[in-house]
């Protein structure tokens, strides 16, 4: 019979170990009682990224990234998109189920009434300098949130966790519209209770002198699918910050603010605005062989391209590509579809991506809907930021309820200088003369 075992023979003693397998994976603590001597404290397992090292167990997203498979709580990405709204993706992920009725109606009611922010936030997102990229003020105006209610910082009471979940979903569009707002210097929108969600924050963005504000239809339901897509993604570099910043048990706003810094950068959310950029600096598909040529000279990286889990096409990407076309109808063409169209088209037969299994990831397509949307290009990692909030927050309280969950303390591997003595390599620095 097979045992759900490990046998390990470690060589420089020839002791044999048995560790058990669960789920998959070995535990590395059980690696610690492999020592070549009384001085070693044991094997480490290294893994530099984590490209190989489950920090967690969760029950809230599955992706298999060689069938290209996202699912949430067990719902495909695509039953979701086609059939259910962001709020009720929403609560789905934080609670593990589909809401009835009277409960969506609840959460919905919920969300709605926290929209608002304090004026004296509006006050401190005007000390910006005008130049202030959207997701700086995003990312600092979260944290700031903290310091408005002193009482998160109890995050072991369920009631008060729930507030500032509610607080930061209903929140975080209303901040990134301020942003952008005071970016172009207009005066903020203030929320509209009447709206969806999505519908909520076209109004704040882009209202001006409408006595009613209503959202094109289709730009709504785009914006709302587009939520649904980036509501999770298990774990991931900003989720993994989420956790790892959660674990010291500080307050959820500078948690989020940590993912959301995390988020921004180009290899992960800031990939969308990368894209944009690198699109616009192509200009035509003409251009598009010799841009191909460059990456596969290692000179620049084609964004929007590859995942560290995905080896087939992001199913994510897939739907976001087919809700292109809808949206393109009822907003100005992109001249640089066709630029992003031929790009893939090359790509995907390019020896290069092939063997590398670089496909279109999420981020690829998503820039161009947003810029036919009319958000500007710096306002893309926000647009991520807002829908994932939900993530990392079902992600932080998965990782309090978890009793194997500590403290995240990755180990290292010292290659420094071992002990030395201190000689001055300077004549030691004159004292000021205090006046
Ligand atoms: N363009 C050209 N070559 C690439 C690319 C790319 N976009 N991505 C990976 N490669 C090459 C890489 O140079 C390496 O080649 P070699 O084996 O010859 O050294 C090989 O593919 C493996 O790449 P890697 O960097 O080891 O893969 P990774 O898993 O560490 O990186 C990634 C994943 C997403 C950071 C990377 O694919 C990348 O930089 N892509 C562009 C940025 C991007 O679109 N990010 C958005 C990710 S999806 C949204 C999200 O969830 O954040």
């Amino acid at each position: 019979m097979e045992a759900d075992t490990l046998t390990i023979v470690d060589n420089r003693t020839g002791r044999k170990y048995e560790i058990p397998i669960e789920h998959g994976a070995i535990r590395a603590m059980d690696l610690r009682q492999i020592t070549s001597g009384p001085e070693d404290l044991g094997l480490l397992s290294y893994d530099p990224a984590f490209t190989n090292t489950a920090s967690c167990k969760s029950r809230i997203t599955y992706i298999d990234g060689d069938r290209g498979i996202l699912r949430y709580r067990g719902y495909p990405i695509e039953q979701l998109a086609e059939r259910s709204s962001y709020l009720e993706v929403a609560y789905l992920l934080l609670g593990g189920e589909l809401p009835t009725e009277e409960q969506f109606r609840a959460w919905e009611y919920d969300i709605t009434h926290h929209t608002f922010v304090h004026e004296n936030i509006k006050k401190y997102m005007d000390t910006f300098h005008h130049d202030a990229h959207p997701m700086g003020i995003f990312v600092s105006t979260v944290a700031a949130l903290s310091t408005f209610y002193p009482e998160a910082r109890n995050i072991q009471d369920p009631r008060v966790r729930r507030n500032q979940i509610f607080r930061l979903i209903a929140k975080v569009p209303t901040i990134a519209a301020f942003s952008y707002r005071h970016s172009i210097g207009m005066p903020y929108v203030y929320p509209n209770n009447e709206l969806s969600y999505a519908g909520n924050l076209l109004h704040m963005m882009f209202r001006m002198t409408e006595e009613q504000y209503r959202p094109d239809a289709v730009v709504e339901r785009a914006l709302d699918l587009l939520f649904i897509l980036h509501a999770d993604h298990e774990q991931n570099c900003s989720t993994n910050a989420m956790r790892g910043v959660g674990s010291s048990h500080v307050d959820p706003y500078c948690c989020v603010a940590a993912a959301a810094a995390a988020l921004w950068g180009p290899l992960h959310g800031g990939a969308n605005e990368a894209v944009l950029r690198m699109l616009q600096e192509i200009g035509s598909v003409q251009q598009v062989p010799g841009f191909i040529q460059r990456v596969k000279r290692g000179e620049v990286r084609l964004m929007g391209f590859g995942h560290r889990i995905y080896k087939s096409y992001d199913p994510r990407a897939r739907i976001i590509k087919e809700m292109a076309h809808k949206v393109f109808e009822v907003t100005p063409p992109s001249p640089l579809l066709e630029v992003a169209l031929e790009l893939e088209r090359i790509a995907l037969q390019e020896d290069y991506f092939i063997s590398r299994k670089l496909y279109p990831n999420v981020d690829f397509y998503s820039g161009l809907i947003y810029q036919a949307m009319r958000f500007p290009v710096d306002m893309f990692p926000v647009l991520f930021a807002i829908p994932r909030t939900v993530g990392w927050l079902a992600q932080w309280e998965e990782m309090l309820a978890d009793p194997e969950q500590k403290i995240s303390r990755p180990r290292q591997i010292y290659l420094g200088s071992r002990e030395r003595q201190y000689v001055p390599s300077r004549e030691p620095a004159k004292v000021k003369s205090a006046r």
